[in-house]
Formats: structure tokens, sequence, C-alpha cells
């Protein structure tokens, strides 16, 4: 199978001088890459009896659908805030200057449901984190996390209660 780890492309200087970007837009352009990044992401998760693939606006909603379908389940959206049209549970988290907010339908998972969180980046861990106290509130068991990469340096699985697997296809 392709090595799309080779068609992820370094952005110098995005969003902000110093800070070297890892652009995904070329693997998913590749059709044996996005599918064999899609692959590296499912193969861990056949078996893990899952209810529904939950991913994180907006790169984690690309993964997240193409596992959904690959797993044979339903997908469900986090999104920023505001943006459900629903009734919502909303989650804040910190970033490195102020913070943010991730949304949830409340009645988009029956109680109980297995879920994996599906997200393209861990970095500092806030976004994984919170989808995460997401789900709990919302009564749904986490069986896991997958990424496509995680950022070493920044240290974002520090945070993270590895009683829950958390799984990168990559790291940098
Ligand atoms: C990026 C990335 C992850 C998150 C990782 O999303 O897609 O979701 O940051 O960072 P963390 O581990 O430090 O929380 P971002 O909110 O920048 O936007 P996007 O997915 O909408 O492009
Ligand atoms: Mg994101």
């Amino acid at each position: 199978m392709k090595q799309w780890q080779a068609l992820v492309r370094d952005i110098p200087d995005f969003p902000r001088p110093g800070i070297l970007f890892k652009d995904i837009t070329p693997v998913l352009a590749d059709a044996e890459g996005f599918a064999a990044a899609v692959a590296a992401m499912v193969e861990p998760w056949r078996e893990a009896g899952l209810d529904a693939v939950v991913g994180i606006e907006s790169r984690g909603f690309i993964l997240g659908a193409a596992l959904a379908q690959a797993l044979g389940t339903g997908f469900v959206p986090v999104r920023k805030p505001g943006r459900l049209p629903a009734d919502t549970l909303s989650q804040d988290y910190a970033l490195e200057y102020g913070t943010d907010r991730l949304e949830v339908h409340v009645d988009a998972l029956p109680a109980g449901a297995r879920v994996l969180l599906v997200d393209d980046v861990l970095a500092t861990g806030g976004t994984l984190l919170a989808a995460r106290s997401l789900m709990r509130r919302q009564g749904a068991e986490v069986a896991g996390a997958t990424v496509l990469f995680e950022m070493l340096a920044l240290g974002g699985r520090a945070h993270w209660d590895e009683s829950v697997p958390l799984l990168a296809a990559a790291a940098y």
C-alpha cells in the first residue's frame, strides 16, 4: 500500500512565524494515499464493537467520515460553537491564547454508546480532551481515540488518561 506519510507537506511559518505546519491536503488529494491513511487508522478498531465514530470539526470530519464508512458505523459531528441546530452540550477548552469551545447535539448518541473519537492531529491535546469530556457528559463510552499523526514536541499525550487507547498512525 502507498506510503501516505511521504505526501504530508511541510509549510514553514503557518499559521504564525516559527510554526512548521504539517499539511495533509496532498494526502487527501491522492486516491491511494488517502486510502492508505484511512486504512492505517481503521485497522486497530475493526473488532472494537463501535456504535459510532465521532469526528471533530473540521479536519476530523474528513477522516472521521471515511472511518465511519469503513467500520460500518454512523458518524456524529463535534462542532465549533453555534453550528449545530438542535440542543447542544458544550465544552470549553484552553488554547495557547484564550479559549475555544466544542459542541455536540444532546441527542446525538444513545446512552452507553461505544464511540471512537477521530481527529487529524494531536498537538497540545486540548481538542481531543474536550471532545472526550463531551462524550462522557453525554453518557457515551469512549472506546478510544485516533489521529492521523501526533506532534511529539507538543506533548499532548501527557494530558491523556491512557486507560483509553489513543492511537496515532504516525508521529513527528
Ligand atoms: C487543529 C487540528 C486538531 C487540533 C489539534 O484544528 O485539526 O483538531 O488543532 O490541536 P490541539 O491538540 O493542540 O488541540 P483547528 O482547530 O486548528 O482547526 P481545523 O481542524 O478546523 O482546521
Ligand atoms: Mg482540527
